[in-house]
């Protein structure tokens, strides 16, 4: 059996592997903020993007691989900020070097490859009654999501029976297809479902309206997705990534004691008058809405690789990685599909 202490650092060098939008956000958090870890190791496909982001922190160097990267003596734990489709694999390496590793979402692009990790890991667990996964699904350590959770769990909100969620970007990049609407907008509801009400999904229909002005040729934006849960909760995810108007995310719950609602932060700004128009401002930038969420994630992530627990008690884990991708699956076929696609997913190993 393999041994606790062999692995346990006592500050965490922290290897990123993609320095893009996510990436860069994340090596200038555990360069400034977050305790116990800093930077040793960057890679990106693009290497003067790493090696400008390494010239940047001190003692911080650039190697031209993720597998160079996973292998590294100075890297103890990873963060993979590269897109979803390398995820499968570099989780798997991680794992295999016996790495904690905190994986941006999804975990995968499907439902196979993110089931990969979960074996990958089950069968490290064996070896070292260890885990390593983290998944990147940093709702989970939002202030307002906590206190909402909170509300459900008590009871405050009574019998909970539906929940719409809104998620609302200003712009995505050129070639954000359908499947990427599923996999990288509305798996953050899906998972936030999930860490609400501890119960499967169960089924997803997808209803279409016409298409925004802002739409790719072909792409559903918006698009509307009905969830059905284990015990007959419905969950309506509207989803709308072209606005042109600002990022927005909302969750309203109904309960039979009372509605909560959250995400209305931009209703509690500072509003103004002046020049004959009334209001505030809205970020069109995902990040500041939920940077004290990715704080205390990556943060709880490191206070967790330090004790050897490796993953924060409130952390996405693979498994919740996979049942995410799992729904992803059945929004995806829903989308060309009548009425209510069943979700299957595997057993727990
Ligand atoms: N948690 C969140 O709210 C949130 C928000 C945005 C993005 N993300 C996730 O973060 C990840 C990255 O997204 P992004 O917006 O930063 O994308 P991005 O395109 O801005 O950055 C990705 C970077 O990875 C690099 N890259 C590509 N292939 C690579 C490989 N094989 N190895 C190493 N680097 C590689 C690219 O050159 C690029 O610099 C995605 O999984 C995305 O879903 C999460």
């Amino acid at each position: 059996m393999e041994t606790i202490e062999q692995y346990l650092p006592r500050e965490v060098r922290v290897g990123v592997i993609g320095v893009g939008l996510m990436g860069a956000d994340h090596v200038a958090r555990l360069a400034s903020r977050i305790k116990g870890a800093r930077v040793s190791v960057v890679t990106d496909y693009l290497r003067e993007k790493a090696q400008e982001m390494a010239d940047g922190v001190p003692g911080c160097r650039v190697v031209d691989t993720a597998e160079e990267l996973i292998a590294a003596k100075d890297v103890d734990a990873v963060l993979i900020a590269s897109p979803g489709t390398f995820h499968r694999d570099q989780a798997i390496a991680c794992i295999a070097a016996r790495k904690p590793v905190l994986c941006e979402k999804p975990l995968a692009m499907n439902p196979e490859d993110a089931y990969a990790v979960v074996q990958a890991e089950a069968e490290a667990q064996k070896a070292t009654g260890r885990r390593f996964v983290s998944v990147g699904f940093m709702r989970r350590f939002d202030a307002e999501y906590a206190e909402l959770k909170d509300a459900i769990d008590s009871g405050e909100l009574g019998q909970v029976s539906v929940i719409n969620c809104k998620h609302r970007n200003a712009t995505t990049h050129p070639g954000f297809v359908d499947s990427m609407m599923v996999y990288d907008s509305a798996v953050h509801e899906i998972d936030a479902i999930h860490y609400f009400l501890d119960e499967a999904i169960t089924e997803v229909q997808a209803v279409l309206p016409l298409p925004g002005p802002r739409a790719a040729e072909g792409q559903h934006d918006p698009m509307l997705l009905l969830l059905r849960t284990s015990s007959g909760r419905i969950v309506t995810d509207e989803l709308y990534v072209n606005t042109d108007s600002g990022y927005e995310v909302r969750t309203e719950v109904l309960g039979s004691a009372g509605i909560a609602t959250i995400g209305m932060g931009i209703t509690r700004v500072t509003t103004q008058m002046a020049g004959g128009t009334w209001g505030g401002t809205v970020p069109f930038d995902y990040r500041p809405r939920f940077a004290a969420a990715y704080d205390a994630e990556v943060q709880a992530w490191i206070t967790a690789v330090l004790d050897g627990s490796n993953i924060a008690l409130r952390s996405a884990t693979a498994w919740d990685g996979y049942l995410a991708a799992a729904t992803c699956e059945a929004a995806e076929q829903a989308l060309t599909t009548p009425g209510f696609v069943p979700v299957t997913a595997r057993p727990r190993p």
